[in-house]
C-alpha cells in the first residue's frame, strides 16, 4: 500500500483543530480504530482504497477527530464469511478497539454485524451492501457510509426498463452481495414491464466465466445485467468483450463493474452504462478538492471505495466532534452521526433512521478511463430498510 504523503495545508488545519478541541479530549488516550477489510484476494484493492480514503480525511484534520488522536489496528478478512466471527473478535477482544471500520463483502459483513450487535462496538460499514445490516439487523451502534445492495440495483432496473429492454439474463456470484444486487434490479425492472429470462451464478470468487458467456450468447437476451467487482469485474468485462458480446448484447450493472477497474479493462469496458452513488465529472466542489488531495497523497485517482472510506471518517468525526472526543457519551455521539449532513465527494448525503446513506444514484457511461456522469438515475434514494425496528 502506498504511504500517505504530507501536503501543504495540513499544519494549518491541525492548528485550527487544536483550538477547536474541547478540554475532554486533552490528554485522552488514543481512540482505537480497527480496519476489518480484505487486503488479499479479488477485493484487495477495495480494502486498500477504503483505508486510504479514511486516513486522508483524518490527515486533513491534523491526525485527530474530535480532538482525539487515532491508533489503527487491522485484520485481513480475506472476504471469507467463515472467518468473520474470529476476525472481528481479534479486533474487539485482542486489540480492544473502540470503533470498527469494516467491511467489503456482504457475507462477511453479516457475520461481523451479528458480533458487534452483541458487543455494542461502534461499527461503520464502508462498503458491504448487505441489506440486513441497515434492515433486519439494524442497531444503534451500526452505521453505513456506502450503500445498500438494493440502492444501485433498484436504480438500474428502472434505467433498463426505460431503455426498452424486455428480456434480460442476469449473471453474478452466488453469495448475498450478488443475490441482493439481482433482487433489487428485478424489483424495478419487472415493475417497468421487463422480464428476467435466466439467472446465472458461479461461486464467489471464481472467474471461470466461459461456459456462462456461451450460455448468454445462446439465450440471446435483449441485455445482460451483472454484478461483479474488483478483480472479478476486470476479468468478466474483458471476457465478455473477447467473446464479441459487447457488440451484440448490451451489458449493464451497478457501477462496481467499472469503478477502480477501467485501466485494467481498457477498451473492453468502452461505453458500458452503470448506476452508482459516485461518478466522474460531478460538479461537486468537495469532489474537486478530494480528488486533488487524494491523488497528491496516493499518486493514483480515487474511486468509489476511497470515497466511502473518506466518508466513514467524516461520519465518525461528526460524532466525535459533537461530544468533544468523549467517546463515553455514546447516545449523543450516535445522535450526532444520525443528524449529520455529510459533505461527501459524491454530493451531500443524509443518514436514514436505519443508518444508511440517503443519496443520489447516478447513471454513468464509460468514456476512456472515466465513468462519466450521464444523469441522476434516482434522486435522494433511501433504502426501504425492510425489517428494521429501532
Ligand atoms: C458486497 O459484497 O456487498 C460488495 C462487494 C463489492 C462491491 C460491492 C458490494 O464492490
Amino acid at each position: 500500500m502506498k504511504q500517505l504523503s504530507v501536503w501543504a495545508g495540513s499544519a494549518a488545519i491541525a492548528a485550527v483543530c487544536a483550538v477547536a478541541t474541547g478540554a475532554q479530549a486533552q490528554g485522552a488516550p488514543k481512540l482505537k480504530v480497527g480496519f476489518m477489510l480484505p487486503y488479499s484476494g479479488t477485493y484487495a484493492a477495495l480494502g486498500n482504497n477504503i483505508e486510504n480514503g479514511f486516513k486522508l480525511y483524518v490527515a486533513e484534520r491534523g491526525g485527530k477527530l474530535g480532538g482525539r488522536e487515532l491508533e489503527y489496528f487491522k485484520v485481513d478478512d480475506e472476504s471469507d464469511p467463515a472467518k468473520a466471527t474470529d476476525n472481528v473478535n481479534k479486533l474487539i477482544k485482542r486489540d480492544q478497539v473502540d470503533v470498527i471500520i469494516g467491511t467489503v463483502h456482504s457475507g462477511v459483513a453479516a457475520g461481523m454485524a451479528r458480533v458487534v450487535k452483541d458487543s455494542g462496538t461502534l461499527t461503520i460499514v464502508p462498503n458491504a451492501g448487505v441489506n440486513a445490516v441497515t434492515g433486519a439487523m439494524c442497531a444503534p451502534n451500526i452505521f453505513r457510509s456506502s450503500f445498500s445492495n438494493w440502492q444501485p440495483a433498484y436504480a438500474m432496473g428502472s434505467v433498463m426498463a426505460e431503455r426498452g429492454h424486455k428480456k434480460v439474463v442476469t449473471i453474478t456470484w452466488g453469495y448475498a452481495g450478488g443475490a441482493e444486487m439481482v433482487d433489487g434490479f428485478k424489483e424495478s425492472f419487472t415493475k417497468g414491464g421487463g422480464q428476467v429470462v435466466k439467472d446465472l451464478t458461479l461461486p464467489f470468487p471464481t472467474v471461470e466465466f466461459q461456459a456462462l458467456i456461451t450460455e448468454i450468447a445462446a439465450t440471446k437476451p435483449d441485455a445482460v445485467y451483472t454484478f461483479f467487482a474488483g478483480g472479478g469485474a476486470v476479468k468478466f468485462v474483458k471476457d465478455y468483450a473477447a467473446a464479441g458480446l459487447n457488440k451484440t448484447i448490451p451489458l449493464y450493472g451497478p457501477g462496481f463493474l467499472t469503478d477502480g477497474t477501467l485501466e485494467a479493462q481498457g477498451a473492453s469496458a468502452s461505453g458500458l452504462m452503470t448506476t452508482l452513488h459516485y461518478a466522474d465529472g460531478l460538479t461537486v466542489p468537495k469532489d474537486r478538492a478530494f480528488r486533488t488531495s487524494y491523488t497528491a497523497a496516493y499518486k493514483a485517482p480515487p474511486d468509489v471505495y476511497a470515497v466511502q472510506g473518506y466518508d466513514a471518517a467524516q461520519m465518525l468525526g461528526a460524532g466525535l466532534e459533537a461530544v468533544k472526543g468523549d467517546f463515553g457519551k455514546k447516545k449523543e455521539l450516535y445522535a450526532a452521526i444520525e443528524a449529520a449532513r455529510i459533505d461527501s465527494p459524491r454530493g451531500v448525503f443524509t443518514i436514514s433512521k436505519s443508518h444508511n446513506p440517503v443519496q443520489d444514484i447516478y447513471l454513468r457511461k464509460v468514456d476512456g478511463n472515466e465513468n462519466k456522469v450521464v444523469s441522476v438515475a434516482a434522486k435522494a434514494l433511501a433504502d426501504p430498510a425492510r425489517g428494521c425496528s429501532m
